[in-house]
């Protein structure tokens, strides 16, 4: 049996139905994000009731801030045992070496193993006019792999990234660096807001290590089923 690797995106507003998918798809997913607007509604509570479902938790929080204050976000969410969490890698080398220390030390502490921190580089919503605004004259691909190049040079052992990104990053990152991909549909188009997207078995035959899937999972008729198929495509 090949590894599971759905991560079904909890893009839900209210915390009780989070709950509710996440004990309904615990055993058919590798994992359940959640996202800003969760947590902002649900609080530590819900990361605490869904790990207590036994999935694995991605808190998908894009912390963004001065190396400090990152290495303690980074280390109260190691306490609330999430398995992976995201930053920002223009925050920096400085922040993100604090962030990926504060998880291992933390971790350490408390006997267990250190979660994935991962870097997100370029916004997907951001394209190269975007970039001019705030003052950035490179490429987006050339900005991802500025960022992705730092962001290994910080230790941290992965990325999220555009599942189109994969094969160039996969030339610039060490071979077991976790790659994880939004923007995956699985047949035809969805006729929402991802553009760029990829089918799950593209993504992952790209490298993707982990694949975020949101609506397609969430907004399925059964989304267990959904989840169910979306795996078995992988085989
Ligand atoms: O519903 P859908 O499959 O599009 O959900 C994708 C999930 O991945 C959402 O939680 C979205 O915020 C997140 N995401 C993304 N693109 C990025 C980064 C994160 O779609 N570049």
């Amino acid at each position: 049996m090949i590894r599971n690797p759905i991560i079904v995106a909890l893009d839900v507003p209210e915390p009780a139905q989070a709950l509710s998918l996440a004990t309904d798809l615990a055993s058919v997913v590798g994992a359940v994000k959640i996202g800003s607007e969760l947590f902002t509604s649900g609080g530590p509570d819900i990361v605490r009731q869904v790990r207590a479902t036994g999935a694995s938790v991605f808190l998908d929080l894009k912390f963004h801030d001065i190396p400090n204050t990152v290495a303690k976000s980074v280390s109260a969410a190691v306490k609330l045992d999430v398995q992976m969490l995201t930053i920002h890698t223009c925050g920096g080398v400085e922040m993100m070496r604090a962030a990926e220390e504060s998880a291992q030390k933390t971790a350490a502490a408390l006997g267990r193993p250190a979660p994935l921190v991962l870097g997100v580089t370029v916004l997907t919503s951001m394209d190269g006019s975007d970039l001019q605004e705030i003052g950035l004259t490179s490429e987006v691909g050339c900005q991802v792999e500025r960022l992705a190049r730092l962001a290994v040079q910080a230790g941290l052992r992965g990325l999220v990234c555009s599942p189109h990104e994969v094969v160039m990053l996969r030339k610039i990152v060490p071979i077991d660096f976790a790659l994880i991909t939004p923007g995956i549909r699985p047949a035809g188009p969805a006729g929402d807001d991802q553009k760029r997207t990829m089918t799950p078995r593209e993504a992952m035959a790209a490298g993707s290590t982990w694949l975020v899937i949101g609506r397609p999972i969430y907004a399925a008729p059964v989304p267990r089923t959904a989840a169910a198929s979306i795996f078995q495509s992988l085989a």
